[in-house]
C-alpha cells in the first residue's frame, strides 16, 4: 500500500545523503567505491555490512537485510516507513504536503486498535457480569487481586459465537475490520464468529498503551475448547515475534534486570507480588526481534524457566538468543518443576526473591548443566566434564570471566589452572579459524542464493537464476527494459518474489521513470527482501555482455515455463497448444 507519493520519496532520499546518514549509527570504512562497517542489524565481529554510496543502497552480507536511508532510518530506529519519511523530512527541511500522503494504512490501524478497545472493554465487562462469574471466581482462585485484574485489564469471553460481533456492530465497526483485527474468524462457508469463546482473556498492550492483541486461555472445564490458549495471530497492529506480554508495564522498572518468564499467569502473579519487571514472550519462542527491543530497555537478563525438559531446553534456546546482545544472562531455576507463579503462591515473594538473588550466570549454568550426566567421582568423568566446560569456556570472550572459571575448575576437579587455560587458548583458536571461514563463506556466497527469502528458488533453481540475472540487468541497465518489452511479462516468471519484483520494475519503467530507485520498492518488501533486490542491483554485469544475457534469461525463463506448465498441457485446447508450441519454437530462436 503506496503512503506516501514517490516523488516524496526520492526528494527525501536525494536530500539525505546515505552515507552521511548511515555514519551516524555504524562506524564505515571505505573499501573501494563503497564502505564497509559491522551490521547494526546482527551481531557479527567482521565487517559484513555494505553501503553502495553510487545507488544509495546498502546490503549486509551476514543477515541479507538491505535496502536504501529510507528503510535503514526506519529499521534503525524502529519507525514504520511513513514515520521514517517523516524523520528525514523533517532533518532536511523539506515538508511533505497532505496530499502527499495516502492514510489508508494508518486509518486501518487506527479503527483496529479501537476495536481491541472496544473489545477489552467488553471482556472486562462481562468479566464483571454474573455469566462471567466462573472467569471472576477461577482468577481469584489463582490468587489474583480486584487490583490486579484491573490493571492488567483481564476479562472473560462469554460462550457464544456472535455476542462480540453484534456488540461491535452496534459500536459501528464494520465486518472487514474485525476480521483484519482478528477478533472474529470467517467459516467456510462464509459465516462470521467471534474468535475467542468461553475464555479467560488477557489484552496485550504496545508500548504506548494500545491493546494490540488478546491471548484466550480456556476455561478449565470445557471441553470444547480447541487448545489451552488461543492467541490473536499476526494483524496490521501486531506481529507476535516483535512484542512481549507486559513491556508495557515493566518498561519503567527494568533498566538494571527484567525477568523472562514462560506464561502471561506467571507475569501477571510476579507483577502483584512486587517483581514489576517481569515479561513474558507470547506464545512463540523468545527470538531476535525480542533480544533487540530488550536490549534497549535493560542490563540484565534472568531467564526463569520450569526445572523440567522442556524448561531446560528452552533455558539453552533462549541463552543462545541473547549469546551476543550484550545484555548479561542469568538463569533461575525454579525447584520442583513449578512455574513461578505456583511457586510464588506456594512460598511466597520473599522466597522468590531470594531465588532470584541466587541466580546463576549463564556460564555457571552450562558448566552445571553439563556435569548432569557425568559421574565426576571417576577420573575417566571428570576429564570428560573438564574437556566440556574447556569448550564451553571457549565461547566466552571475556578473559577475566574465562580466568575466574577455570580457576574454580581447577581447585574443584584438582588439575592446574595453567593446563586448563591452555586446553581453552587451542579451542579458542580453533573457533576463530572456524568463525572466519563461516564469514568469509557467507561473503562470496551471496545471500541470494540460499533460497530462504526465495522459497521457489529451490524447485526452480534454473528459473530462478535466469530470472535474478533479468533483474540484475534491468536495475543498473534500464535502458534495456524496451528491449524486452513484449517478449516477456511478470507472467512468466516462476518464482514469486521474482515475479513481483519485475512487476514493480515494470511498474515503474511504465509509468515513465528513467531508472528504477529502491526507494520505489518502498513499502511493499521486507528489509530481507529488499537486502535481496539490491544484491542483485549490486552484483552488476559487465555492460558490454548485458544486452546478450539478458537475452539467455529470456530464453531460459520462457523454456522453464512452458516446462513448468506442460503438466496442465492436456487441458489445453488443440488452438492454445498449438499456439504454445509456436511460442517455444521462437523462444528457441532467440527472437
Ligand atoms: P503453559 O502451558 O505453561 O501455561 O504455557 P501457563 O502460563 O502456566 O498457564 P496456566 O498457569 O496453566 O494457566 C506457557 C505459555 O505458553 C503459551 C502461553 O503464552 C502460555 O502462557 N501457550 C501455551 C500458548 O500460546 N498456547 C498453548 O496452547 C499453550
Ligand atoms: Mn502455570
Amino acid at each position: 500500500m503506496a503512503n506516501i507519493s514517490e516523488d516524496i520519496k526520492l526528494e527525501i532520499k536525494y536530500r539525505n545523503d546515505i552515507e552521511s546518514v548511515i555514519s551516524q549509527y555504524v562506524n564505515l570504512k571505505r573499501r573501494g567505491k563503497n564502505l564497509v562497517g559491522l551490521c547494526p542489524f546482527h551481531n557479527e565481529k567482521t565487517p559484513s555490512f555494505t553501503v553502495y554510496p553510487e545507488n544509495g543502497s546498502y546490503y549486509c552480507f551476514g543477515c541479507g537485510q538491505g535496502g536504501d536511508v529510507i528503510t535503514f532510518v526506519s529499521q534503525i530506529e524502529k519507525l514504520d516507513y511513513v514515520e521514517a519519511v517523516k524523520l528525514l523530512a523533517d532533518r532536511s527541511g523539506i515538508t511533505i504536503p497532505e496530499s502527499g500522503y495516502d492514510n489508508s494504512m494508518q486509518e486501518l490501524k487506527n479503527r483496529i486498535f479501537e476495536i481491541n478497545r472496544e473489545t477489552a472493554r467488553f471482556y472486562y465487562a462481562y468479566l464483571m457480569s454474573p455469566g462471567g462469574k466462573w472467569a471472576l471466581d477461577y482468577l481469584h482462585g489463582r490468587g489474583l487481586t480486584d487490583a490486579t485484574i484491573k490493571r492488567f485489564g483481564l476479562g472473560a469471553a462469554p460462550d457464544s459465537w456472535d455476542l462480540l460481533i453484534k456488540h461491535l456492530k452496534s459500536k459501528g465497526f464494520s465486518i472487514p475490520d474485525m476480521l483484519q483485527a482478528n477478533v472474529i474468524s470467517q467459516s467456510s462457508r462464509g459465516s462470521y464468529f467471534d474468535r475467542f469463546r468461553n475464555r479467560v482473556m488477557f489484552p496485550i498492550f504496545n508500548l504506548r498503551g494500545n491493546v494490540i492483541a488478546f491471548s484466550g486461555r480456556a476455561r478449565p472445564d470445557d471441553p470444547k475448547a480447541t487448545g489451552k490458549y488461543v492467541n490473536t495471530q499476526d494483524t496490521p497492529v501486531y506481529k507476535k515475534s516483535q512484542h512481549l506480554f507486559a513491556l508495557n508495564f515493566a518498561k519503567n522498572d527494568c533498566a538494571d534486570r527484567i525477568i523472562l518468564v514462560e506464561g502471561n499467569m506467571d507475569v501477571i502473579s510476579l507483577h502483584q507480588a512486587g517483581f514489576t519487571n517481569a515479561v513474558a514472550a507470547l506464545g512463540t519462542a523468545f527470538g531476535a526481534e525480542q533480544v533487540k527491543l530488550l536490549s534497549r530497555y535493560t542490563k540484565e537478563i534472568v531467564v526463569t524457566m520450569d526445572a523440567d525438559e522442556a524448561g531446560q531446553k528452552a533455558v539453552r534456546r533462549t541463552i543462545e538468543e541473547l549469546k551476543d546482545s550484550g545484555i548479561n544472562i542469568r538463569v533461575l531455576v525454579i525447584p520442583d518443576g513449578k512455574d513461578p507463579d505456583e511457586y510464588i503462591r506456594k512460598n511466597g515473594a520473599a522466597k522468590f526473591r531470594a531465588l532470584l538473588d541466587g541466580a546463576v550466570s549463564d556460564i555457571e549454568y552450562k558448566l552445571l548443566t553439563a556435569a548432569s550426566d557425568i559421574d565426576v567421582t571417576t577420573d575417566n568423568g571428570r576429564l570428560q566434564y573438564l574437556k566440556r566446560a574447556a569448550e564451553i569456556l571457549a565461547g566466552v570472550y571475556d578473559k577475566l570471566t574465562i580466568d575466574l572459571y577455570a580457576g574454580r575448575l581447577a581447585d574443584k576437579y584438582g588439575v592446574s589452572k595453567t593446563a586448563l587455560l591452555s586446553q581453552i587458548d587451542d579451542l579458542k583458536k580453533r573457533n576463530v579459524r572456524k568463525e572466519q571461514k563461516k564469514e568469509f563463506d557467507r561473503v562470496v556466497t551471496p545471500r541470494y542464493d540460499s533460497g530462504d527469502i526465495n522459497p521457489d528458488r529451490r524447485r526452480y533453481p534454473r528459473a530462478a537464476k535466469a530470472e535474478e540475472s533479468l533483474i540484475a540487468i534491468l536495475l543498473s541497465h534500464p535502458d534495456l527494459y524496451s528491449a524486452l518489452k513484449g517478449r516477456i511479462s511478470p507472467d512468466s516468471f516462476i518464482t514469486s518474489l521474482n515475479k513481483r519484483v519485475f512487476q514493480t520494475i515494470c511498474d515503474v519503467l511504465d509509468s515513465g521513470r528513467p531508472t528504477v530507485d529502491i526507494a520505489l520498492f518502498g513499502e511493499g518488501y521486507t528489509p530481507a527482501e529488499l537486502g535481496y533486490i539490491v544484491s542483485l542491483q549490486n552484483g552488476v554485469l559487465a555492460e558490454k555482455n548485458a544486452k546478450t544475457v539478458l537475452n539467455d534469461c529470456i530464453k531460459v525463463i520462457l523454456e522453464e515455463n512452458m516446462a513448468v506448465n506442460a503438466a496442465n498441457d492436456k487441458d489445453l485446447s488443440i488452438d492454445d497448444w498449438a499456439a504454445k508450441m509456436q511460442q517455444i519454437a521462437k523462444n528457441k530462436k532467440g527472437e
